[in-house]
């Protein structure tokens, strides 16, 4: 049994300690906002974040992350920082189909948590294994720069 702090509610899985944790959070605590793309950290779209920083939930072991602060997409619009993300998300009209959007929005946010004033190259080398087959990078960009400038305010 482990225990996960996952939105900043304590659970207690009952899974083997390898299982990875996007298993985790999509099929036993039920949240399934977190997609499933690659399951070999090559497209981005499992991205949660862990003690504030993105990982790739297919490929890490849950046993990895008991005891740590696991965000997913579903509590980001309580975080300063993703609200805003995902306000300019919304302004912009980012989405075409979505699958992979989760995972942008996780990244773009841990990017704008140090970084308000992303260059372009500084959006590249953050984004750049969120995969998008829709082709929105022009449009996450842009949004990834609106929300800088609102972060500024929080
Ligand atoms: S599903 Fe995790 S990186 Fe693709
Ligand atoms: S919006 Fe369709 S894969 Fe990115």
């Amino acid at each position: 049994m482990l225990t996960l702090n996952i939105n900043g509610e304590s659970h207690a899985v009952d899974v083997s300690e390898d299982m990875p944790l996007l298993w985790v959070l999509r099929d036993v605590v039920g949240l399934t906002g977190t997609k499933f793309g690659c399951g070999i950290s090559m497209c981005g779209a499992c991205t949660v974040h862990v003690d504030g920083e993105p990982v790739r939930s297919c490929v890490t072991p849950v046993a990895a992350v008991a005891g740590k602060r696991i965000v997913t997409i579903e509590a980001l619009e309580h975080d300063p920082v993703g609200n805003r993300v995902q306000e300019a998300w919304r302004e912009l009209d980012v989405v075409q189909c979505g699958y992979c959007q989760s995972g942008q929005i996780m990244s773009a946010t841990a990017l704008l948590r140090t970084n308000q004033k992303p260059s372009d190259a500084d959006i590249d080398a953050a984004m750049t294994g969120n995969l998008c087959r829709c082709g929105t990078y022009a449009r996450i960009r842009a949004a990834i720069k609106l929300a800088g400038t609102r972060v500024t305010s929080v």
